[in-house]
């Protein structure tokens, strides 16, 4: 039987070789084992990630800025991929409550001790992956994930499960590296950068692609912004009602 390592090495060769997308049919085990390495590698840079200035403070204050626009009072909304906390924090006094994951328990560490020096309640950190986190169908009005598509296995499966969890009306605002366009060089070192625990687990693919999976799964794009040419797409992709 090949292992999870071997078939994982052997999926990624053949997209390197053929440029084709590759897709692995993960058993339970294989996604835990999976989750876990990507869990380690995030909870090893957590403290330094968490002193990183912001890459480009003009581009955050508008993305901030126009996710506000989707924000009320009663606004139930999911964060993934949280990170230290953040951008959740920032966004707490507009909304009743965020339930904000992610994989790293270190991450979470971080985001509840700033949450509670910030004296803010209404966010519930939790450690999971995107994968594990069980909601009921139409029972958020924003999702956020800021940072993160281009580190999921499956962005397909995560689109479709975030669909399902939106209310109609309601809004998955993203803003993700698209890899496939000015660095996909990068994925000829990703696999041994990942091998030394020095990179994440990376997935390529282009702005027009992220926009058709999104469309694909039924969501419509309201907005879309890349600041300038290898900056991160901002999305704001609307479930309809
Ligand atoms: C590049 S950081 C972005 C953090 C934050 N969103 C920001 O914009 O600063 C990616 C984060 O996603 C988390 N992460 C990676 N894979 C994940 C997954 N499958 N589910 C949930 N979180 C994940 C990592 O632990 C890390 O904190």
């Amino acid at each position: 039987m090949m292992g999870f390592g071997a078939k994982f090495g052997l999926a990624r060769y053949w997209a390197i070789k053929t440029h084709e997308p590759y897709k692995l049919v993960l058993k339970d085990k294989e996604v835990m084992e999976m989750a876990s390495s990507s869990a380690t590698f995030w909870d090893r840079i957590a403290k330094r990630y968490s002193r990183q200035p912001i890459a480009d403070e003009a581009a955050y204050q508008t993305k901030l800025r126009i996710t506000q626009t989707h924000l009320q009072p009663e606004t139930e909304l999911l964060e993934f991929g949280c990170g230290t906390g953040s951008t959740a924090i920032i966004h707490a006094p507009y909304v009743k409550h965020i339930r904000a994951i992610d994989i790293s328990s270190k991450m979470i560490e971080i985001a509840q001790a700033k949450a509670a020096a910030a004296h803010i309640e209404n966010i519930t950190f939790e450690q999971s992956s995107i994968e594990a986190l069980k909601l009921a169908e139409h029972s958020l009005d924003v999702v956020l994930g800021l940072s993160i598509l281009h580190l999921v296995e499956d962005k397909e499966a995560v689109i479709a499960q975030i669909y399902k969890m939106l209310k109609p009306g309601g809004v998955f605002i993203s803003s993700t590296s698209c890899l496939g366009e000015s660095l996909s060089w990068l994925k000829f070192i990703t696999p041994i950068g990942r091998l030394i625990g020095l990179m994440p687990m990376l997935m390529f693919f282009t702005h027009d692609e992220l926009q058709k999976c999104l469309t694909d799964s039924g969501f419509v794009i309201d907005y879309s912004w890349q600041p300038s040419e290898g900056k991160a797409v901002f999305i704001v992709a609307k479930k309809p009602c």
